[in-house]
């Protein structure tokens, strides 16, 4: 398996390999220190980024490598050079390429062209790296995953998909709960369903916060507007969404034992109440953390051609 632009490129195996080889990294963090030796990884934002351009940044670096960040104004890409062609060209010196952009077509074609891996670092469509560090922080804090049921809340965006896609492959139950229109696509919803199923685990989708927190370990949700989501859709967004904020009354359905996830940024008062997010229960800033583990485990994964993917 060359790339990783989403979940799904990922069997069972190299899902727990990838959180094996993260614990690994938390223990030893320089434990590859020469894998990059003198060579860059070019990071590509069409999108702002706090927690993913850093954390990668650090991970390239714990690897031996040079992060090299690169804005969207700052390529040929701007005055109409292909992306494969820029592909091309970046794997001639690079070891690898990050991109966060808005289509998955995009990656796919960057990923097509370049000869070394390719990370999704977040599109519309995917958020791979965050949903390997959020299965880590909740084996971290559970010490295991099976038998445990996320309650996903909100948008059915880019982090839902790659986080129910995920715990479908590490045999949890998953409850997403959106309102009707903000559903997670069908096809994402269809091959979780079957890979939780395959692992006796579940897939429920549900309009209702509280069915879906019912015996949850997990409670998560995500901002309610996306960075590729239109400005206009704001007030409505606001609106519909409403009723899915995390807030103590519906942590109070969850298990007593729950804990509440983000991936960040948090808009307080919006998707999620200071009180939860900033309270004893939160493991937002553990996940954040623990993106740099993750990210330097795909990393090597990838580098070392040790993930299966779907051949
Ligand atoms: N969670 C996450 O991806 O954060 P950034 O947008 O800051 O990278
Ligand atoms: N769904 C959010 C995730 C941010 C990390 C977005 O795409 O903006």
């Amino acid at each position: 398996m060359k790339d990783l632009l989403g979940i799904s490129d990922l069997t069972g195996d190299d899902l727990s390999l990838l959180l094996e080889l993260a614990v690994g990294f938390e223990d030893k963090p320089g434990s590859a220190g020469d894998l990059l030796a003198h060579r860059i990884v070019p990071m590509y934002f069409a999108k702002p980024s706090t927690r993913t351009r850093l954390s990668t940044a650090a991970a390239v670096a714990r690897l031996g490598g040079t992060p090299v960040t690169i804005g969207p104004d700052e390529l040929q890409l701007r005055r109409g050079e292909t992306l494969r062609d820029t592909a091309r060209v970046m794997g001639s010196y690079a070891a690898a390429i990050v991109i966060r952009t808005f289509a998955d077509a995009d990656v796919r074609d960057l990923a097509a062209a370049a000869p070394v891996p390719v990370v999704n670092a977040l599109t519309d469509g995917h958020h791979p790296l965050q949903a390997v560090a959020d299965l880590l922080t909740i084996r971290e804090h559970f010490g295991n995953l099976r038998g445990h049921r996320i309650a996903y809340l909100g948008d059915g965006g880019n982090v839902a998909r790659s986080l129910m896609e995920a715990a479908a492959l590490a045999g949890m139950d998953i409850a997403v709960a959106t309102p009707p229109h903000y559903a997670p696509q069908a096809e994402a919803v269809a091959y979780a369903t079957a890979e939780a199923e395959r692992r006796g685990g579940r897939v429920l989708l549900t309009d209702d916060p509280a069915e879906a927190v019912e015996d949850a370990s997990v409670v998560y949700t995500d901002v309610w507007l996306s960075m590729g989501d239109p400005d206009r859709e704001r007030t409505r967004r606001m609106k519909v969404l409403a009723p899915y904020r995390v807030d103590d009354d519906l942590m109070d359905h969850a298990r007593d034992d729950a804990v509440f996830m983000h991936c960040l940024p948090a808009h307080r008062g919006q998707e999620v109440t200071p009180k939860v997010i900033d309270g004893g229960r939160s493991l937002a800033f553990r996940q954040a953390a623990n993106r740099l583990p993750a990210t330097q485990a795909v990393l090597y994964a990838l580098l070392t051609d040790r993930l299966e993917g779907h051949r």
